[in-house]
């Protein structure tokens, strides 16, 4: 499963991609607007950080407009994936702009027919919003399940991108339900890799090897 990191700030970037593990990069215009920078400069600088896909949302709401906009974004840097919501027009835009080669990552999908609308016209990244679904009752999961089987019964080039992780469980589900991206924010992500008896065993190793007094030649 390829781990994105779900952030605009360059920081959280730099230190997690030291680790080895970032494949990519999403925003969207809400953290945007937290990194309070300008949106050209902050995903140039992410894209030289990350060699792999970053998602830059549109804004507009019309599929015109979307795909002006999202030409714009394309242009920026060869890493940068159009980001369009999962609306009529939104497909509409999808449709436009993977015909012209770009890849676009549809988001705000809350049900798996949107997911499959999505897949049909090209989309290369489909992001259901586990969260947000938990948090009105539902099982987030259970739309990440269905569209893994759908792109798979008809072998779909679309990749399920599992969005909106509030938890390092919901990061377990996404890899045991099989879905090809989880977008991470950097605090879940370095939650999720910690671990108390790691801790004190590596202490307890530290402490016996100060003990002999000997060091690595
Ligand atoms: O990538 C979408 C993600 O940023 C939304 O997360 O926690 O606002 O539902 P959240």
């Amino acid at each position: 499963m390829k781990f994105f990191l779900d952030t605009a700030e360059v920081k959280e970037i730099r230190e997690a991609a030291s680790w080895g593990i970032v494949d990519g990069v999403t925003t969207n215009p809400s953290l945007i607007a937290k990194s309070g920078r300008p949106y050209a400069e902050v995903l140039r600088e992410i894209c030289e950080l990350i060699d792999g896909p970053v998602s830059a949302e549109v804004v507009a709401t019309e599929a015109a407009a979307m795909l002006e906009e999202g030409l714009k974004l394309a242009k920026l840097h060869k890493n940068i994936v159009v980001k369009c919501p999962v609306t009529i027009d939104g497909l509409k835009a999808t449709s436009a702009l993977s015909r012209r080669g770009i890849r676009v990552n549809v988001t705000l999908i809350f049900n798996p027919l949107q997911g499959l609308a999505a897949a049909k016209c090209g989309a290369a990244f489909l992001s259901p919003f586990v969260g947000r679904l938990d948090d009105i009752g539902h099982d987030g999961f259970e739309i990440i399940a269905q569209l893994v089987r759908i792109i798979s019964n008809y072998s779909l080039p679309s990749q399920v991108l599992v969005a909106s992780i509030r938890s390092p469980g919901h990061l377990l589900r996404a890899a045991e339900s099989g879905a090809h991206v989880a977008t991470i924010p950097f605090a879940i992500l370095k939650q999720s890799l910690h671990h108390p008896l790691t801790e004190i065993g590596l202490e307890k190793f530290l402490a016996d090897w100060r003990a002999t007094h000997q060091k690595i030649e």
